[in-house]
């Protein structure tokens, strides 16, 4: 497989896609909802979804897509090469505001993350990563994360799971938001990600992503020592929808040992 190749046509795609979206801003943008009347999605979602697609079976017609919007295939093992495609993940922030979202895609060769991509679009910022070669923001290498303790750290975490949820018991997370330094919410996943390869955030967690949220972030954050895993401390499959953490090398076992309590589901 010429990963090199693979690298270079992905790059060049992503930023025509992006290019798509900065201009979608001209027109009348459609939105419905998908799960309940918070969960967005608009037309411009599916069209970037459906522009890598075409793409892909047209060049790559061996590999398989995994996308958020469904046009891909019906991916339930990692076999093979598989693109994993969030087309626009931060959906509500480009409705609303426009900014703050990015296009995710990670490449994955038999479940192993070979190359990962961020592109935050509005702020042409543009992450990417070769597995064993190193992460990259705008083509300028990111250095590996040095530990740093709870009380040094910015953690990413969305307000609403430090409210009474489902997933896992909120005075711990809790304990967690006030022993830390601060936190932040950027309403990306992968945005977020992107902020924790560039040590400007030292954690990021979350109760449900999907792997689409995470497939490029992950690869690109392992590059950096970053550690990734569900709430479990358990590797991701990329199949289907999990907990996750992603940290500095040592926080991660911290948050995980100390401020997870997880309920069962
Ligand atoms: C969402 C964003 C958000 C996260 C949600 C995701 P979408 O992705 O990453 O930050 O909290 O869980 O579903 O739907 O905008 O692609
Ligand atoms: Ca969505
Ligand atoms: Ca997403
Ligand atoms: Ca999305």
């Amino acid at each position: 497989m010429d990963w090199g190749a693979i690298d270079r046509y992905a790059k060049s795609l992503i930023k025509e896609a992006g290019h798509r979206i900065r201009v979608s801003f001209a027109g009348k943008i459609q939105i419905e909802t998908k799960a309940d009347a918070n969960d967005l999605v608009t037309d411009i979602d599916r069209d970037i979804e459906q522009f890598f697609i075409s793409r892909i079976r047209r060049d790559f017609p061996g590999h398989r897509i995994l996308g958020e919007e469904g046009f891909g295939d019906d991916v339930r093992s990692g076999e093979g090469v598989v693109w994993i495609l969030d087309p626009i993940d931060g959906t509500m922030n480009f409705i609303h505001q426009q900014r703050n979202f990015a296009i995710s895609l990670g490449i994955y060769a038999d479940g192993i993350g070979m190359l990962g991509y961020i592109y935050d679009v509005m702020a042409d910022d543009f992450y990417h990563a070769y597995r064993g070669e190193g992460a990259y923001r705008n083509d300028e290498r990111l250095p590996m994360l040095a530990p740093v303790p709870v009380e040094k750290a910015i953690i990413g975490v969305n307000a609403s799971w430090v409210t009474p949820n489902r997933y896992i018991e909120h005075e711990a997370i809790g304990q967690l938001v006030s022993d830390c330094r601060g936190t932040r919410s950027y309403g990306s996943a992968a945005i977020e990600l992107a902020h924790v390869a560039a040590g400007r955030l030292d954690a990021y967690l979350s109760m449900r992503l999907a792997p689409w949220d995470v497939a490029g972030g992950s690869v690109i954050i392992s590059e950096v020592g970053a550690v990734a895993s569900n709430l479990r401390g358990e590797e991701l499959d990329m199949i289907s929808k999990d907990t996750f953490i992603a940290a500095r090398p040592g926080l991660h076992q911290t948050v995980l040992d100390q401020y997870i309590r997880l309920k069962r589901t």
